[in-house]
């Protein structure tokens, strides 16, 4: 499989506007501004299948589509805080080819009806950044973006915008709070963002990966894009592997193929000594798998990991190894959560730290017998309660390693140690 993403990050200087421009850069936003009307290019993505891959996974023509055309302004603002443990992908695809989410920006921003896009980049991302904004100034210069571009009467201006380092503010109306100056919170839906979005106007909201993909598509066509990929999860994936395996890093993936040739052949398998205790498929908030060869044969699709209980979300593989205590793993993954709950709702402001505080105490070895259903009891009081899904997502890991690993919760609370308390260090 030819990668579609990554195809030309081997060549030097791709973050250089001529570069780009000499491997098909900005051919397709040509052809959708001199070519296409906006309701056209928006039919190919829809045709497509090209779904979020943000996490949510929503297909993003039918997003696209439900911007109303006769209310103006408009805007498009592309998510590239990646701010989840585990999800490290948009940060490569932004630094090795900018023009590639540039050029992907103008075309969605032509479709909708906008002229005026905003990139919302994590503020610690501080040199890419830099490399985005080298790549707005050169794509201005060159007259790829401004005033009629290519001729066509078509006005695009993109602005990109430093958050300044929470992972609320990947939460989309968060996110929109935030780049209006106030402090991020999530807003009350509906209205949704495409009925009244940034400064109240309708507005896209998509991931970096999914707009990357924007060019490709308009170039080549639907159909080419369903050649890769399943029926329901067309095209490619970039995903991101981390943990003891022997070449972390993204991987861009055909969709359908399984978790197996993602380890074992393109990260090289487990590190020596290391075995597959368990892995989180979809970053920090999707629920932990056992390491059973049943899960590592899942196929890379929204599907396959819908299927094994699970989600695909980013596709940002955490592995963790027999060696590491599970608990100690939740630790860190709840200890994220309550640091990172905004407190704008009950639940989550009060649950996530309950939550860290519990998983804390017995992975200390002073857990009560009592500890196990109240963890429990927290998770299903913020599940589906809490004003956003960052209160949903501190209980998937709790409720799995709870479902998958319950003897070594009960061994802690019996114990009253850790197993493994030799490797707490290593892993904190
Ligand atoms: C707490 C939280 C954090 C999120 N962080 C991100 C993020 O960093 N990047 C991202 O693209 N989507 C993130 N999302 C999902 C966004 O709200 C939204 O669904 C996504 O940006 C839509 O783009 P897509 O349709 O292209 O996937 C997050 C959601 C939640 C609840």
């Amino acid at each position: 499989m030819e990668p579609i993403l990554f195809k030309h990050t081997e060549i030097p200087d791709l973050d250089r506007l001529e570069v780009y421009v000499d491997h098909h850069g900005y051919a397709a936003f040509r052809r959708a501004i001199t070519e296409l009307q906006p309701q056209e290019v928006t039919q190919i993505v829809s045709d497509s299948g090209l779904a979020g891959r943000g996490g949510a996974g929503f297909p993003t023509g039918r997003k696209w589509s439900f911007i109303p055309k006769s209310v103006l302004p408009t805007y498009l603002v592309v998510n590239a805080d990646e701010s989840e443990p585990g999800a490290f992908k948009d940060r490569e695809l932004m630094e090795r080819n900018p023009h590639q989410l540039l050029e992907g920006v103008a075309i969605a921003a032509f479709a909708i009806g906008c002229q005026k896009a905003f990139i919302y980049i994590r503020g610690e991302f501080l040199y890419i950044g830099e490399i985005l904004d080298a790549a707005v100034a050169e794509a201005y210069a060159a007259g790829y973006l401004g005033q009629n571009v290519f001729g066509s009467g078509y006005n695009i201006e993109i602005v990109v915008h430093r958050g300044a380092g929470a992972y609320i503010c990947g939460e989309e109306s968060a996110l929109l709070d935030s780049l209006e100056g106030y402090r991020g919170f999530p807003r009350l839906r509906p209205p949704f963002p495409a009925i009244k979005g940034l400064y109240g106007q309708p507005t896209v909201i998509n991931n970096v990966e999914t707009i990357a993909n924007v060019p490709h598509i308009v170039r080549n066509g639907a159909d080419w894009y369903r050649s890769y990929g399943t029926d329901q999860s067309p095209g490619t994936k970039v995903c991101s592997i981390s943990g003891p395996v022997n070449r972390p890093g993204n991987y861009e993936m055909n969709m359908g193929t399984t978790f197996r040739e993602l380890l074992e052949d393109r990260a090289g398998g487990m590190r020596e000594g290391k075995k597959l205790k368990a892995y989180i498929p979809g970053g920090a908030s999707a629920p932990m798998l056992p390491g059973t060869e049943a899960n590592i044969d899942i196929s890379l699709s929204y599907e396959g990991y819908r299927e094994a209980g699970s989600s695909f979300g980013s596709a940002s593989f955490i592995i963790i190894p027999d060696d590491v205590c599970i608990l100690r793993a939740q630790l860190s993954l709840s200890e994220f959560f309550a640091h990172e709950s905004c407190g704008k709702c009950i639940p989550c402001r009060e649950g996530t730290p309950w939550l860290a505080k519990t998983v804390r105490r017995i992975e200390s070895g002073q857990g009560r017998e009592e500890d196990l259903p109240l963890l429990l009891d927290i998770c299903d009081n913020i599940l589906g309660r809490s004003f956003c899904a960052l209160g949903d997502f501190s209980t998937s890991n709790i409720v799995a390693s709870v479902k998958y690993f319950y003897d070594e919760y009960e061994e802690h609370i019996r114990s009253q140690a850790c197993p493994y308390a030799h490797q707490a260090r290593a892993v904190a």
